[in-house]
């Protein structure tokens, strides 16, 4: 599938319509190599139309720190670490469209406080396309976020045996709806899904990550048998299974570091255009599986830092794990069950 060049300039102009953005509104595209060249093509356009105060930053990549993998691979450093320039113009401008995916990283809070609002954008057009935001995805997943802020425990459990206490309060939440309306927020095209992050050192309990749920960036189902993890003062304290038990355990020895095996966020998709057999027919360095993060009901589960939500650490290390099939409940009430969307605020209303 391939997405003409007056439909790309369409959709970036609904989207930048969603965003709220105001002719007098200053705009950066932040690009780099790295950027899909349509997205910076059809990004530029469609910002200039709006805006006349526009400029486009390419700014330079960092080296690659892991073998073949994606942006997701490494939080922490990002091609705006140590750049003061681009920092100070980024903190000055009202919306910035994000097409390096820079992630979490202390420039980027920075640049967030400062009240400017950022849509990160890495996917190729045709998945931007598929997956394009609507004022009804935020309105759902807003209404996860007011349940979410609230609860004070999340209770995960499947059928394949997963069975994870999450207490909650510390950390705030992470709505992702796809555009960023609001001034200080940050999202990203596409997206569709809430998320948090547990106390520290308080999750208990075991993850048995079943046959056909994914791990990223790995960018692989599990295909042969489950990966159990068992989870103890939340950190993974082992792992078993087969063959993507043993990869996992390897992967995440090769960053030498204790918290990589830290509970991060956690949280559930409501993105229902987004598809779970996406990463099957994608090509793997063309995405960067937002489908599957996204995808309606599934639980996304997840290791590593949370230093973006103010926690203690800031572990480069990252693995986001969407789970099928799984059982959500919020202070025991569900809201998920058996990785299908419960709560009425956040279904898609298909009768519409
Ligand atoms: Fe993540």
């Amino acid at each position: 599938m391939s997405v003409s060049d007056d439909h790309r300039l369409a959709m970036w102009l609904q989207v930048l319509k969603l965003c709220r953005l105001q002719p007098e509104e200053k705009v950066v595209v932040l690009s780099s190599e790295s950027s899909h060249p349509f997205n910076v093509d059809a990004a530029t356009r469609a910002v200039n139309r709006v805006s006349p105060h526009t400029v486009r930053i390419e700014i330079p990549p960092i080296p690659p720190h892991r073998p073949g993998s994606d942006r997701t691979a490494f939080l922490g450093t990002t091609p705006l670490s140590g750049n003061t320039l681009a920092v100070e113009i980024l903190k000055r401008s009202d919306l910035i469209i994000d097409l390096v995916g820079l992630l979490h990283s202390q420039e980027q809070l920075d640049v967030l406080a400062s009240g400017t609002r950022m849509l990160m954008v890495v996917e190729p057009p045709e998945v931007l396309a598929r997956l394009m935001p609507s004022e009804d995805d935020k309105r759902r997943v807003m209404a996860a976020d007011a349940r979410l802020r609230v609860a004070r425990s999340m209770y995960v459990t499947s059928k394949a045996g997963t069975d994870l206490i999450l207490p909650l309060g510390q950390f705030g939440t992470l709505p992702e709806y796809g555009y960023a309306d609001e001034p200080g927020h940050w999202d990203h095209w596409p997206s569709g899904f809430i998320s948090t992050w547990p106390v520290e050192r308080a999750a208990q309990g075991k993850v048995v990550i079943d046959i056909g749920d994914m791990l990223f960036p790995i960018k692989r189902y599990v295909e042969t048998s489950p990966i159990i993890l068992e989870v103890q003062d939340g950190y993974i304290t082992q792992i078993d299974g087969g063959f993507e038990a043993k990869y996992l355990r390897r992967y995440l020895e090769s960053y030498n570091d204790p918290e990589a095996y830290a509970v991060a966020h956690v949280g559930w998709g409501l993105q229902a255009q987004a598809s779970w057999t996406a990463l099957g027919t994608r090509d793997k360095q063309q995405s960067l599986g937002m489908d599957a993060r996204s995808f309606y009901g599934n639980f996304l589960f997840s290791t590593g830092p949370n230093a973006e939500a103010g926690g203690r650490n800031h572990s480069a290390c990252h693995i986001d794990i969407p789970m099928a099939g799984c059982t959500i409940m919020l202070d025991d009430e569900p809201v998920v069950i058996e990785g299908v969307v419960i709560d009425p605020e956040q279904r898609v209303d298909y009768t519409k």
